[in-house]
């Protein structure tokens, strides 16, 4: 018999600090025992003690098609009997470029790497080698990875566990790092006034969704492209989340706002560990071998993850997957709102493309950190069990976002929206 997921987090707790190899997958916000989990397919995955969840984590957010798409896993299956890992050129890696530079606004050459984290560190070096400056700006609220100097008020999984920043990131580091407000353009300007020649870079999730989905203003992602334009220093968009997912060119399409080099992950990599980070010719030649900046990677451009990226992408062109995954979110949205209506705490659901997002607040969804009611986490941990008990499953975080994928149906949502009825009414019936 298969050990409980219970049994198996004690014993994973020996051996892997906290139980898990990522902090965001521990219940430490929402209490009890994470699911371990030992197979998935389509919007469902189950547990070790064979219990089946209705699944909006997706991985966090790589498997836009849903999960062991049968394309994918025989395309990698195929790929992966001709080798694993060459740590050589192939063909592959350049048919995957080719794709991701032809969709993506602006983009002439992508470097290809093995996680997120990988590409925005990378790009900040690159923005860093090529202007000849130090100092960079993010904003609070966004995460971009763990590399030190970009683990600076950032997001969902140091808001979770309460902490402004890592342990371990020396300070000088940090003071590198300059951290805004989301939505303050007269911050913005301010700063740039008075420190903009020495700023190699601004980078920004376009749609930040790692502290709660705080959906930007357009005027302020301008804001960013004019004075960065104005004072030579690199737009950097962290498409990492909203890559390949938003629409095809990412949220440089959905804005139309070109920035100069930017950063994937996740969905390029159709479940394998990929990222990118890439920008025009005239930024990437600073790229070691050709130029100064030092870049590599022993797996990077890995064959069987380089055709799961090229075969997801690949589908959802074919599938107008973009439209599709609009369709399901205007859906959830419809499903959602009776239901929310009559919910006993403030509640709404914000959503843009597949990404959504539970505040639990009245009035303008937040568009910056400082907008959410931190009382909002009190009521997550409950409405999370209730949904889990129903078997729905949400990420174990109130500042966390949901992703629907292309194996979500209608039937899936009227699940989901039935789930959320009846914990919200339990939630409502409780002392
Ligand atoms: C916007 C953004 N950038 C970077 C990263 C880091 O990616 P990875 O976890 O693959 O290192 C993440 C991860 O969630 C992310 O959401």
């Amino acid at each position: 018999m298969n050990p409980t997921n219970e049994q198996t987090i004690q014993r994973a707790a020996k051996v892997l600090p906290g139980g898990v190899n990522s902090p965001v997958r521990a219940y430490g916000a929402v209490g009890g025992v994470p699911t371990v989990h030992r197979r998935a397919r389509g919007a469902y995955v189950e547990d070790l003690e064979g219990q089946r969840y209705l699944d909006f984590v997706g991985s966090w957010g790589p498997l836009i098609l849903g999960h062991a798409q049968e394309e994918i896993v025989e395309e990698v299956a195929r790929v992966a009997a001709n080798g694993l890992t060459f740590g050589a050129p192939s063909l592959l890696e350049v048919e995957l470029a080719e794709k991701i530079v032809s969709w993506y606004p602006g983009l002439e050459q992508v470097r290809c790497v093995s996680s997120g984290t990988e590409a925005t560190m990378s790009a900040i070096r690159l923005a860093r080698g090529a202007t000849g400056r130090d100092r960079i700006v993010k904003f609070s609220g966004c995460y971009h990875g763990h590399a030190d100097h970009l683990l600076v008020a950032a997001g969902s999984g140091l808001t979770t566990f309460g902490q402004p920043s890592s342990e371990g990131v020396p300070g000088a580091f940090a003071e590198l790092t300059t951290v805004l407000p989301l939505d303050d353009t007269d911050r913005i300007e301010k700063l740039f006034q008075e420190q903009g020649a020495e700023i190699a870079a601004v980078i920004v999730e376009p749609v930040p969704a790692n502290n709660g989905l705080l959906v930007p203003r357009r005027e302020f992602l301008e804001t960013l492209r004019r004075v960065c334009s104005d004072h030579g220093t690199l737009l950097i968009f962290d498409e990492v989340i909203t890559g390949f997912r938003l629409a095809r060119g990412g949220a440089a399409e959905h804005f139309d706002i070109v920035p100069d080099l930017v950063t994937f992950g996740k969905v390029i990599g159709g479940g394998m560990p990929v990222g990118a980070f890439g920008g025009g010719r005239e930024l990437t030649k600073h790229l070691a071998p050709e130029g100064g900046v030092y870049q590599a990677g022993t797996l990077s451009g890995n064959p069987v993850a380089m055709a799961a990226g090229k075969k997801t992408l690949e589908i959802m062109e074919r599938d107008q997957g973009w439209e599709l995954l609009e369709q399901r979110g205007r859906q959830l949205e419809e499903r959602m709102a009776p239901v929310i209506k009559e919910a006993p705490f403030p509640l709404q659901l914000v959503r843009l493309g597949s990404l959504f997002w539970f505040a639990a607040q009245q009035g303008d969804a937040p568009r910056s950190a400082l907008d959410i009611d931190a009382s909002a986490a009190d009521h997550y941990g409950k409405m999370f069990h209730g949904l889990k008990d129903r078997g729905v499953l949400l990420a174990p975080s109130a500042y966390e976002v949901g992703f629907l994928s292309l194996a979500h149906t209608e039937q899936d949502l009227d699940v989901f929206a039935g789930a959320l009825k009846d914990c919200l009414d339990e939630i409502r019936a409780a002392p």
